[in-house]
């Protein structure tokens, strides 16, 4: 951190700073639509979590983390300072690669320990939050040169640049869990694709366990969780002008064993009719009815390992706290 004689000028953090815009509203949009009509053409409805995070769901996100029952954050954080000191002695990165950053809290803890990094690359969605955390990164790291990607780092990563020197990729949080098996082989695939020949990768992956530990995770006694989910709505009301009424969904949140997922669903309560006027639909939807929101994989150090080795990257350390909650694997591509 810089200490407060060396705030640098706004000229010199606007120097080491670039944005990027991959996908812009109207792509955003056009994304969404489509999502949206194709997410609702047949049963199950579904609809992909990448779009909860408008300004009020990453706020929404955020007091999740701070939750008593949501402790995958809390567990991450703990285990990074040792994670960020062996990774800073053992690879010297210059080059730090962030998919999904939020709001670049983790990535501090990273930077603070490797002093050899000198560029820090980010992708997200989140235009303005993150134009806010980079820019607040260049301020209170001097050296650091900071390059953020609006885009979908399922489809945008073709677009970062290549490794400027020893690449470290980040993709914290248990992000990876909101994938499939197949779409997570193939960002992990693509993610190995950026790394360049001696290139590394810290994935965070939450831990199988106990159903009631689990479910109590994604369904808070103060039903911050159940904002979050019915924030998809609200979301999809703004940009397509729809007429959804998010408080007649129900949360629901289970663990399914077989999958060895979270599922997170949005179940009618009442009948309505919701109108769609942006891609010209309209839904009659009976009480029951379910959309399914999210999908948030679960994982054992095995499951992980092999897991990357499906996308050509090997397990290099594997970190976990004691009660084994969550697991760190920082992985290399395979030879
Ligand atoms: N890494 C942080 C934040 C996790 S929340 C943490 O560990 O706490 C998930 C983040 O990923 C949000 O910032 C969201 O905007 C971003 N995100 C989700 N899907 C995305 C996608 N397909 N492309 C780009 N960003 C995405
Ligand atoms: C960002 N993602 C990994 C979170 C998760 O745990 O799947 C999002 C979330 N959904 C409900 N609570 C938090």
């Amino acid at each position: 951190m810089s200490s407060p004689d060396s705030v640098p000028s706004p000229a010199d953090v606007a120097a080491r700073c670039r944005f990027e815009v991959r996908t812009d509203d109207a792509a955003f949009l056009a994304m969404l639509a489509e999502d949206v009509r194709r997410g609702f053409a047949r049963r199950p409805w579904s609809l992909p979590p990448k779009y909860f995070y408008d300004d009020a769901g990453a706020g929404l996100f955020d007091r999740i983390t701070e939750l008593p029952e949501y402790y995958l954050t809390r567990v991450e954080e703990s285990l990074l300072p040792a994670v960020a000191r062996a990774i800073a002695r053992d690879q010297r990165p210059t080059d730090i690669v962030e998919l999904g950053p939020g709001s670049c809290r983790k990535a501090r803890t990273l930077i603070d320990a490797i002093a050899t990094a000198a560029r820090y690359v980010a992708v997200d969605f989140g235009r303005d939050g993150l134009a806010r955390a980079v820019t607040s990164l260049a301020r209170d790291y001097p050296r650091l040169h900071v390059h953020a990607v609006v885009g979908d780092f399922a489809t945008d990563l073709v677009h970062v640049p290549p490794p400027a020197g020893r690449r470290l990729a980040l993709f914290l949080g248990s992000t990876i869990g909101n994938f499939d098996p197949e779409g997570s082989r193939r960002l992990l695939a693509g993610i190995r694709a950026t790394l360049g020949a001696n290139g590394s990768l810290l994935v965070g992956v939450d831990l199988v366990k106990d159903r009631a530990v689990l479910e109590a995770a994604y369904d808070d006694a103060a039903g911050v969780t159940r904002e979050f989910n019915r924030n998809v709505l609200r979301v999809i009301n703004r940009a397509l002008g729809a007429d959804f009424v998010p408080e007649a969904f129900r949360h629901v949140a289970r663990y399914e064993e077989a999958t060895r997922r979270i599922e997170m669903h949005l179940v009618a309560e009442t009948a309505q009719r919701v109108r769609l006027p942006g891609v010209d639909m309209v839904l009659d939807i009976e009480p029951g009815d379910d959309i399914w929101t999210e999908s948030s994989y679960k994982f054992t150090r095995a499951s992980t390992e092999a897991m990357l080795r499906d996308a050509g990257l090997t397990l290099e350390a594997w970190y976990t706290d004691d009660a084994q909650r969550f697991g760190l694997a920082l992985a290399r591509p395979a030879s």
